[in-house]
């Protein structure tokens, strides 16, 4: 069985997550049902990213030692373990670096880094943005604050070591040249060219010895681990890189993708494949920087307050509407505006209008007109033609969206199909046929192919909203042997004489205008 292990960022738990992390989750966790749909050995790791100074700071404001301020993000109620419970996250590990076997790791990682002299020891004088956990030089600043940010840094002088980075420029720039498809999409490697690689690598500060809570340099007691040499080694240390606690390592690696944000880019694209180079280790073959969600024009953060709780939105719409929103509204690489507006219309529109209303319509109309059972039908006409053939070639379209990133697409094809079905009704007027005897056998007809595009539909839309697609095959009596990657390439799969079974609808209509007054009153 051919394996695809694919990862999302560890996520900094000095706050709660909001729904910005929430979208490359959901990302990540589409990708990962997409391929174990299709048969593969899929390791989808997730986990958090615990050590460093803002947490530290972070823990001693609340007034707790760090390690059970992160615990409480991560394990306590509403915590990351139980968002991505909610949100029905599918990973199949999931790494705190803070655990023992990942500690191990990193300072075998370091000691073997110093051994080839890739490391050595120096003095460090320059800025450091907390927020970020960045170093940068005086020329790197913008206005005088961090160019990530825009918040303030502070000086730092401080004896460290250092990684031999600037080795790495021209190995960076042949593995983009040799491997186009390294880094995407392409605008994010032309900034790595543009700002980092052609002026040059510096060496990269990798030790910190102004706070400690971070993984101690073994060897040199005072020193602790730079927390994104830690974090970055969680994709191989969480596989059994370097210790006993896993033992897949040779199965899994090299990643097929990391899923990051276009601000942390940087550490995957160039400090991350220079790490790896440095231990002999292969690349990952593909890193995708996605773009931001943004509130008001600006980025969501823990930090700027203007927090979007993807528990209240999950509890009020739902979780698959939810999913379904973050992938179907934004185009995975670019920066979308998210608003409440934006969420209810697209639920109302896609899913209940067109999905919602297509797949009760439908059930409604097997019950009424055949008690639930079709009877013996007539073969296809000509007027079945379109949306059969529509249907026919559904999966291998979506499949080359899928495989770009390029959810949003995918999810338009998908889409497009479930409009041609409401319009088919529309066209064949069932309601019309049932009113003459003669028609039933063309009634069944068009009963069935209906049915059919609900099935193939709802089959590519699982691993975006995977507890809807399974409500729609209890109704209209699909089971799951004909609910499979294999099945959604064939139409007429559904056996002539199905039954359906009314159910609940899949999505409720929102009111707009009421639901927003609600929302503002809150
Ligand atoms: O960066 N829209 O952790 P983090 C989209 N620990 N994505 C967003 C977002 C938004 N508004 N806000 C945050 C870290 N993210 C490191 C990662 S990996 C070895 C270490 C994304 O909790 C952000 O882009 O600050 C990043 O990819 C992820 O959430 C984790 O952010």
């Amino acid at each position: 069985m051919p394996k695809y292990y694919i990862t999302t960022p560890i996520y900094y738990p000095s706050a709660k997550l909001h729904i910005g992390h929430t979208y490359c989750t959901v990302a990540t966790d589409a990708m990962a049902r997409y391929k174990r749909m299709q048969g593969y050995d899929v390791m989808f790791l997730t986990g958090t990213d615990e050590h460093g100074q803002k947490i530290e700071e972070r823990a001693a404001i609340a007034g707790v030692p760090p390690k059970a301020f992160v615990d409480d993000i991560v394990e306590g109620v509403g915590g990351v373990y139980d968002l991505w419970k909610l949100m029905n996250i599918s990973y199949d590990r999931y790494i705190r670096t803070t655990d023992d076997y990942h500690v191990e790791s990193i300072q075998k990682i370091f000691r073997a880094l110093y051994d080839k002299g890739v490391i050595y020891k120096s003095v460090y004088a320059g800025k450091y943005c907390t927020p970020c956990e960045s170093f940068w030089t005086e020329s790197q600043l913008t206005d005088g604050n961090c160019p990530d940010c825009g918040r303030p840094v502070e000086g730092a002088e401080e004896e460290a070591y250092f990684f031999r980075l600037s080795d790495y420029t021209e190995r960076i720039l042949t593995l983009y040249e040799d491997h186009p498809e390294f880094l995407l999409p392409v605008s994010r490697k032309n900034e790595m060219v543009n700002n980092f690689l052609k002026p040059g690598l510096s060496d990269l500060c990798v030790s910190r010895t102004s706070f400690t809570w971070g993984v101690p340099v073994d060897f040199d007691p005072g020193h602790v681990v730079y927390v994104w040499i830690d974090a970055l080694s969680n994709y191989i240390t969480a596989l059994g890189y370097r210790n006993e606690k896993y033992a897949d390592f040779d199965r899994y690696w090299p990643a097929d993708v990391h899923f990051v944000g276009k601000e942390i880019v940087r550490f995957h694209a160039i400090i991350w494949p220079a790490m790896l180079m440095a231990l002999d280790l292969p690349l990952p073959k593909q890193v995708f920087g996605h773009g931001w969600l943004l509130f008001d024009g600006g980025k969501m953060s823990k930090s700027k307050g203007n927090v979007i709780d993807p528990y209240i939105l999950a509890n009020r719409y739902g979780v698959d509407a939810l999913r379904y929103f973050l992938l179907r509204e934004f185009p995975f690489g670019s920066d979308g505006n998210f608003s409440n507006e934006a969420l209810i219309t697209r639920i109302n529109t896609d899913l209940a209008n067109d999905l919602g209303n297509l797949v009760s319509r439908t059930v409604a109309m097997a019950e009424k007109y055949f008690d639930g059972i079709l009877p013996e039908m007539q073969e296809t006409g000509p007027e079945d033609d379109e949306l059969l053939a529509m249907a026919s070639v559904l999966r291998t379209v979506y499949a080359e969206k899928m495989e770009a990133f390029a959810f949003q697409d995918a999810l338009v094809e998908v889409f497009k199909v479930i409009s041609r079905a409401n319009k088919y009704i529309d066209e064949t007027t069932p309601w019309v046929l049932a009113k003459d005897e003669a028609k039933r056998p063309r009634l069944a007809r068009v009963l069935y192919n209906l049915l059919e595009t609900i099935r193939l539909t709802t089959v590519l839309l699982l691993p975006f909203t995977p507890e809807s697609c399974e409500k729609a095959w209890v109704q209209i009596g699909a089971d799951a042997a004909i609910c499979s990657w294999e099945s959604a390439a064939t139409f007429g799969l559904l056996p002539s004489a199905v039954t359906v079974q009314k159910g609940e609808g899949l999505f409720p209509r929102i009111d707009l205008k009421k639901e927003l007054e609600a929302l503002d009153s809150e």
